[in-house]
């Protein structure tokens, strides 16, 4: 999953939002250091007051005649309040996430920091609080996929199953029809496992591209007379400008994209209709569409068809097979090659999938 780039707006939002609850703080609690940006000239700001206070206390103690025994702990005690409220604040993070790192490493991710200085530790619980943000997605993507798998499992293995059990018991023959149903099933649960296994590998870096600069033209023709094979009757037409496209890559995971791509369309599209797969130039660009006539993926699910399990018509996807893992390794694929992947809507109904690699 590609992260969103934290930048310097995000961080100025925080600041905003902090800003914000800070207004509904008591005044008891104003702090007025937050707003200096380094401890080092909060310290010097410290003691410049510290001194001044003491000085202060010295002379006037001096003028109503204090003991001059008495003097510099009036001085101390009257330094020390003042500091006391002046510094608030500028510790209490730290021991805040102290604590909140402990609880992370017990497994709770739930944990935030209040972040009220815009000094280096009001900067450090900040990115504190974006780290256990994204540790927080992480931590919920993983239980999502080990509950999308174990389900996207079981269905295909009950059928199995029910189906062995009816011949075992004899109220089923284990006639050519119900092995090859059950054969499908077994391919279907096969197929899962080997997306699941390349999808790991391809996050986890363990595949890389062997790049190499290869003609456009001829993979997608491939592609396409693969796609007519698989679905014979399939009318496939790819058009390619300049005839003599190259681009750097690696074919093979280039051809697996728009394999997938092509399979999607041939599933999703009414039989009949042309699949257009296209390659062109667009500045230092290829980019390569394949368009279906089919019912299309509405404008606001274009993003989410890329994640992992996600069909944007769960009925219509399971009765026809896919598990939704599909684009999710298209996506991955493209975005190793420092390319970009996206859903469009076509006019008046289709889908138009767009691959730009860098050329
Ligand atoms: N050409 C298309 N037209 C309409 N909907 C599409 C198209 N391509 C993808 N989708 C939608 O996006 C979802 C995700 O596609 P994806 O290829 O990841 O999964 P899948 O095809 O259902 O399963 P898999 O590819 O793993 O066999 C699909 O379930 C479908 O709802
Ligand atoms: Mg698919």
């Amino acid at each position: 999953v590609s992260r969103p780039d934290r930048g310097e707006e995000q961080r100025e939002q925080e600041w905003e939002r902090e800003k914000g609850r800070a207004l509904h703080r008591s005044f008891l609690d104003v702090r007025p250091l937050d707003r200096i940006t380094s401890i080092r000239t909060k310290f010097a700001f410290v003691i410049i007051i510290a001194v001044g206070v003491s000085a202060l206390v010295s002379q006037i103690g001096l003028t109503l005649g204090i003991d001059v025994l008495l003097r510099p702990p009036i001085a101390m005690l009257i330094s020390l309040l003042l500091v006391r409220m002046l510094a608030r604040g500028m510790t209490s993070p730290l021991r805040e996430m102290e604590a909140a790192a402990a609880k992370m490493a017990r497994g709770d991710y739930t944990q935030r920091v209040e972040v009220t200085s815009r000094d280096e530790v009001g900067r450090l619980a900040m990115e504190f609080n974006a780290m256990a943000a994204e540790l927080d997605e992480v931590d919920r993507m993983r239980r999502d996929l080990v509950a999308n798998v174990s389900h996207e499992l079981r269905t295909p293995i009950s059928a199995l199953q029910a189906h062995l059990e009816n011949i075992v018991d004899g109220v089923e023959a284990a006639d050519p029809e119900v092995l090859r149903t059950m054969l499908a099933q077994t391919e279907r649960l096969g197929r899962m496992v080997s997306q699941l296994l390349d999808l790991s590998r391809l996050e986890s870096g363990g595949s890389p591209l062997h790049n190499q600069r290869f003609e456009v033209g001829p993979l997608l023709e491939q592609a396409a007379i693969e796609s007519r094979l698989h679905r014979p009757g399939i009318d496939v037409r790819v058009a390619v400008e300049p005839r003599d496209l190259w681009v750097d890559g690696d074919p093979e995971r280039v051809h697996q994209v728009v394999a997938n791509l092509l399979e999607n369309a041939a599933r999703y599209s009414p039989a009949g209709e042309a699949i257009d797969v296209s390659g062109r130039v667009r500045g230092d660009r290829v980019v390569i569409e394949v368009c279906d006539h089919g019912p299309g993926i509405p404008l606001n699910e274009s993003s989410r068809v890329f994640e992992r399990f996600y069909r944007a018509d769960s009925a219509r996807a399971t009765e026809r097979g896919g598990a939704g893992l599909g684009l999710a390794i298209a996506r991955w694929i493209v975005d190793l090659h420092g390319g970009d992947i996206r859903a469009e809507q076509r006019a008046p109904n289709g889908c138009r999938m767009v691959i730009e690699l860098p050329a």
